[in-house]
């Protein structure tokens, strides 16, 4: 079925210049962009983000570094798009993505992996919803 999932184009990536590769790389995979905006979360709104980190030791450096420019949130649109998202961005540790993977083409350690692709149409929703109402989804 026709389902959603939810990205972020990380920091790093976007200080680089690379969102707009990024961004077209998802759009010829067959995603359609449902919501997009440039945003800069807080160190708090990153920490609420990522909630379900937070007994996790690289928490405090993540919210740090999601916090230190801004960022790109989407929402995409796609046959299969949680798990067709995960495959295209690649491993999260970019040294285990496989090639031709966003991640391995843009990411430049384990934290700064340049990309964001949820776990679950679940999450997807609930990440989703983090970033747009739903006036902002088209
Ligand atoms: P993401 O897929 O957005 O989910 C959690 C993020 O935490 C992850 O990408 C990385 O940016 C970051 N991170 C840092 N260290 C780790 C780690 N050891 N394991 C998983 N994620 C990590």
């Amino acid at each position: 079925a026709t389902n959603r999932t939810f990205t972020m184009v990380k920091p790093d990536a976007v200080e680089a210049g690379n969102a707009g590769a990024i961004l077209k790389m998802i759009e010829e995979a067959g995603f359609r962009i449902v919501a997009l905006k440039k945003t800069l979360l807080t160190q708090e709104r990153a920490g609420q983000f990522y909630a379900v980190h937070a007994e996790r030791p690289f928490y405090a450096s993540l919210c740090a570094y999601m916090s230190s420019g801004p960022i790109y949130a989407a929402i995409l649109e796609k046959e299969n798009a949680v798990a067709d998202f995960r495959t295209l961005i690649g491993a999260t540790n970019p040294a285990q993505a496989a090639e031709g993977t966003i991640r391995k083409l843009f990411a430049t350690s384990l934290e700064a992996n340049a990309v964001h692709g949820s776990d679950s149409d679940e999450n997807a929703a609930i990440e989703g919803g983090f970033f747009f109402s739903l006036t902002e989804q088209f």
